[in-house]
């Protein structure tokens, strides 16, 4: 028996990093053995923030795709789909644009924020004020009872949960009130110290080779105030102790000692954390390479996945519009 209906999507924005990987795919891998579990790729949502150039969506898709399968999602474990595949979510997004106070989106939290950051952008679009209505579509569509998200996502599972209550209470029970699954985010990084990001140029790629792996990490920025290996070390600002934390948890504690007695050099410590991650990511790798022998291996797993999800929104749709009173033919 499964616990419960989780969905959970990413917008195809390019290859997934550690900070992605650790922060919610490893999180849903497990999550797939005990629910009834709907990943999507948001390319719909990609626009709402990206429409002015759509050049990479297509590969970025099938990046995005690769990447879940070689991180462990299992086709025929849980639902893998493309959301504009599934025309469903566009209607129920289109009914909920009818039944949403303007003032619920203009006070998202979120909306004003990212505003203010993607100043370069013109987001000032209805597109865009109204993503947490396509968003509500997206879970709801699907009946989840669980949706595991980051902080920084709690806002709009919030206003999920008043849009799906507004519509009841205008139309009869149809949908239940999401809860969120935190994902303990495990925090790693960039290889030079700051937030692992894109822009920085400081990531790891869930993609790259051993060999790239170890070169990266030979580049780390660790504490600048040792000189010689004998010198005192302060692991709580070493960028290679962030990641032993979270890659080499039995050996932590015996490093952090050791380098403040200035007892192993950094060099020898940057090989251990290497090959601890190699050891860790290496099965995903090598998962990828059979992955990309077969290049039609993504159509064919969104096409099985579409025609799952699409059953379901169909369903749902039906009975939405029945409530509503809207289903003449
Ligand atoms: N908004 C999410 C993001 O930008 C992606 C997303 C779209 C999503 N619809 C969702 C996540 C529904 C969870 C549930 O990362
Ligand atoms: Fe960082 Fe290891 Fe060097 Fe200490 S010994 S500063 S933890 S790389």
């Amino acid at each position: 028996m499964k616990k419960g209906t989780i969905l959970s999507g990413m917008r195809p924005t390019g290859a997934l990093h550690l900070g992605n990987y650790f922060g919610a795919l490893e999180n849903w891998v497990k999550l797939q053995d005990d629910y009834e579990c709907y990943f999507f790729v948001a390319d719909w949502h990609a626009l709402t923030t990206g429409y002015e150039d759509t050049s990479q969506i297509k590969n970025n898709i099938n990046d995005l795709v690769i990447d879940w399968i070689s991180a462990g999602l299992d086709p025929e474990k849980c639902v893998i789909f493309l959301q504009s595949s599934i025309k469903e979510h566009a209607e129920l997004h289109l009914l909920f644009s009818m039944t949403t106070p303007l003032s619920w989106l203009l006070r998202c939290p979120t909306y004003k924020d990212q505003l203010n950051q993607l100043k370069d952008k013109n987001i000032t679009t209805y597109g865009f004020l109204g993503y947490p209505c396509l968003q509500a579509a997206d879970i709801l569509i699907y009946k989840a009872g669980f949706v595991p998200v980051g902080e920084d996502q709690l806002p709009h599972l919030e206003l999920t949960r008043e849009i799906a209550r507004r519509f009841n209470y205008l139309f009869g029970e149809v949908f239940p009130e999401p809860q969120a699954i935190l994902t303990k985010a495990k925090v790693l990084p960039g290889t030079d110290g700051r937030k692992m990001s894109k822009s920085y140029g400081n990531t790891i790629a869930l993609s790259d080779s051993p060999d790239e792996i170890r070169k990266k990490v030979s580049t780390m920025i660790t504490d600048p105030a040792r000189i010689r290996k004998d010198d005192p070390g302060h692991p709580e600002v070493c960028t290679v102790f962030s990641f032993h934390k979270v890659f080499n948890e039995n050996e932590v504690s015996e490093i952090e000692e050791q380098c403040r007695g200035g007892k192993i050099g950094c060099v020898q410590c940057k090989k251990n954390l290497a090959n601890k991650m190699v050891e860790h990511l290496e099965p995903i790798y090598e998962r990828r390479q059979k992955i990309i022998e077969n290049p039609g291996i993504v159509k064919e797993v969104l096409a099985n996945g579409n025609e799952k999800a699409r059953k379901v929104a169909g369903e749902t749709l039906e009975e939405v519009r029945k409530a509503m009173k809207i289903d003449f033919m």
